[in-house]
């Protein structure tokens, strides 16, 4: 019996979505002889009934594109916004994935799509994802695709800051992605040779910071280059942070709950413009002029590295010998060399942020970066 899968990308964009694709539906039809179609813009499509027909047209010429062909969302299955209200579509989702005589709905994307993705399973679907994100916070797998290209990015902007930096005396702090995980901040920082990494998993001090940058140019390096995360904290905002979510685990009713989000809101609003505010710091605390660049969207845009165009093949295809052996509820995680397919249960809910022993932060420290603790 032929097999119907329906693939859709949700979440942020990362490069390598499109080779992932292009592996599943590949693999699909013209090895596995099942008939694929792709729903656009995530869970909204698949809610709107938007398809996309994925032959082999569709798929030719993909791999090296960046983005995503089937355009992608954050709307979530159980909360849509719909007409200015939020709105559970769960059921109209339901019912388009069973009006298209799906045998399993395969979701790519980070841990809002796994979350998604579980939900529907709960509801009965079959379901498959696949580990997607240029943070690389995704739990139980080795690496997320999209990770590598961002990582290449940013070192290379922190390489080409190095020069002006270098000639103006200057202290340049370099804003990267990676939502609450330090990975790709601490991996670029790293490979660029920034002279300051701080990422969430190390709550910083800002004197100490400073100091870091002083003692360099007491040794004639009169300029530095601090790579710092969108997520990263000073120990006074961590703190006040701790707190706040405490309360959010202890709160018992409605009213307590929407509080303690609320006060999570305003604590995310406060840390807006972080980076700009750091540069002023250190300004004043070294006698160094500083600025900020903030990389953005530029590290999840343009063509995927060879390694996310490999990690992609890899696991997508894995994911289309999985639906024919009739796998379904499962995460294709990245292993070693290889894919395994791990219970999606297992994977929602959790984040993987930089453990403090990683041997990254252990190179970092020897080569005399700052870690800003
Ligand atoms: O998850 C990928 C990511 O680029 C994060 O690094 C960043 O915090 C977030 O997405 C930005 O989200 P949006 O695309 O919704 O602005």
């Amino acid at each position: 019996m032929t097999k119907y899968v329906g693939i859709l990308t949700a979440g942020g964009d990362s490069p390598g979505l499109n080779a992932a694709i292009r592996g599943i539906g590949k693999a699909a039809q013209t090895h596995f002889g099942m008939h694929v179609i792709g729903f656009r813009d995530g869970f909204r499509g698949l809610m709107e009934n938007r398809t996309m027909e994925l032959d082999g047209n569709a798929l030719s010429g993909i791999l090296t594109i960046g983005g995503t062909i089937l355009g992608t969302s954050r709307d979530k299955v159980h909360r849509m916004p719909i007409g200015g209200s939020m709105m559970d579509m769960t059921n109209a989702v339901v019912d388009n994935y069973r009006k298209h005589h799906l045998d399993v709905l395969v979701c790519l994307g980070g841990g809002g799509t796994q979350k998604n993705a579980a939900h529907l399973m709960q509801q009965g679907l079959n379901v498959i994802t696949l580990p997607k994100t240029i943070d690389n916070d995704v739990a139980l797998t080795d690496v997320s695709f999209g990770f590598d290209t961002a990582l290449g990015i940013a070192t290379e902007a922190i390489d080409r800051l190095h020069s002006t930096a270098h000639s103006h005396h200057r202290i340049v702090l370099v804003e990267v992605m990676g939502h609450n995980a330090g990975w790709l901040t601490l991996g670029a920082g790293i490979a660029g040779g920034a002279d300051v990494i701080l990422i969430p998993e190390i709550p910083y001090d800002v004197a100490v910071v400073a100091e870091a940058i002083r003692w360099r140019s007491q040794r004639g390096k009169r300029f530095s280059i601090v790579a710092v995360a969108e997520g990263a904290l000073s120990k006074d905002e961590a703190a006040a942070l701790q707190v706040v979510e405490g309360q959010k685990q202890q709160t018992g009713t409605k009213s307590e709950k929407k509080q303690a989000k609320a006060a999570l809101a305003a604590l995310e609003t406060q840390r807006a413009g972080h980076t700009l505010r750091l540069a002023r710091r250190l300004e004043e605390l070294t006698g160094l002029e500083s600025r900020v660049t903030i990389l953005g969207y530029l590290q999840r845009g343009g063509t995927p590295s060879a390694a996310d165009r490999l990690l992609a093949t890899r696991l997508g295809t894995a994911c289309a010998a999985l639906i024919s052996q009739g796998v379904y509820g499962v995460m294709v995680a990245a292993r070693g060399d290889g894919a395994k397919p791990v219970p999606l249960d297992d994977v929602v809910g959790k984040r993987r942020i930089v453990p403090l022993d990683h041997p990254w932060i252990e190179s970092a420290r020897r080569v005399e970066t700052c870690l800003g603790d």
